[in-house]
């Protein structure tokens, strides 16, 4: 009983030693609201916080790409939970060791749940591309620290998903988009929670390659 005893509290020890070191961190998934930068490297797109006074009040006052005077909401609760604040997935300087010590931010204005949505804005990363773009990321970590470590490293990160406003104000609310015309309120509530659900089960599957 007592060899038991010692033996757990030994492995209790010991596990830290040979657990993932890696940090918590966050990713995030969204639109405008928490996009950080991603759509200013999106030369394309119509949906830009490039004009005074966005960013305001955030470092030096001037336009960050964030679609705010200062933090986005996941800023505001990720300083609470005191995790680095991701950089923009497409942020020139992203790299793994970045990713492994900050997390990364995939939010672009825009994008929503749905494809199609946001389509006015010629470019923006949908939820779908968001989740590719999560899945070569999960990939490109295993290859860098081990498939184990990397699983360890994704399952302790906290996830931040907050879309949906723009498939209601850039898709069915607006008639250009067909979605309008195929849908009323209750089916196209009921469609966007089907593709959120299977989109959110496809995000930790790494496609073979
Ligand atoms: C949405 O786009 C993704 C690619 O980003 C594609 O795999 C998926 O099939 C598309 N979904 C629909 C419903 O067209």
């Amino acid at each position: 009983m007592k060899t038991t005893l010692l033996i757990t509290l030994l492995l209790l020890v010991l596990l830290p030693i040979h657990g993932c070191q890696c940090k918590i961190v966050q990713f995030i998934f969204g639109d405008s609201l928490s996009d950080v930068g991603n759509n200013m490297n999106l030369p394309k797109s119509l949906a830009q916080a490039s004009l005074p006074w966005y960013g305001i009040d955030f470092g030096n006052g001037l336009p960050n790409g964030r679609f705010t005077n200062g933090r986005t909401v996941a800023d505001i609760i990720g300083d609470h939970s005191g995790l680095p604040r991701p950089p923009p997935f497409l942020d020139s300087s992203l790299s793994e060791d970045v990713i492994l010590s900050n997390g990364v931010n995939f939010a672009s204005g825009g994008g929503g749940i749905l494809n199609e949505t946001g389509g006015l804005f010629i470019q923006r990363i949908s939820l779908s591309r968001q989740i590719e773009l999560f899945q070569g990321t999960q990939q490109l970590i295993a290859d860098k620290i081990g498939k184990e470590e990397a699983d360890k490293f994704f399952q302790d990160g906290r996830y931040v998903v907050a879309l949906g406003s723009n498939d209601f104000i850039n898709n069915y609310l607006m008639p250009v988009y067909s979605d309008s015309w195929k849908y009323n309120d209750q089916t196209f509530i009921d469609y966007l929670m089907e593709t959120l659900g299977a989109q959110l089960k496809a995000s930790n599957q790494i496609q073979p390659s």
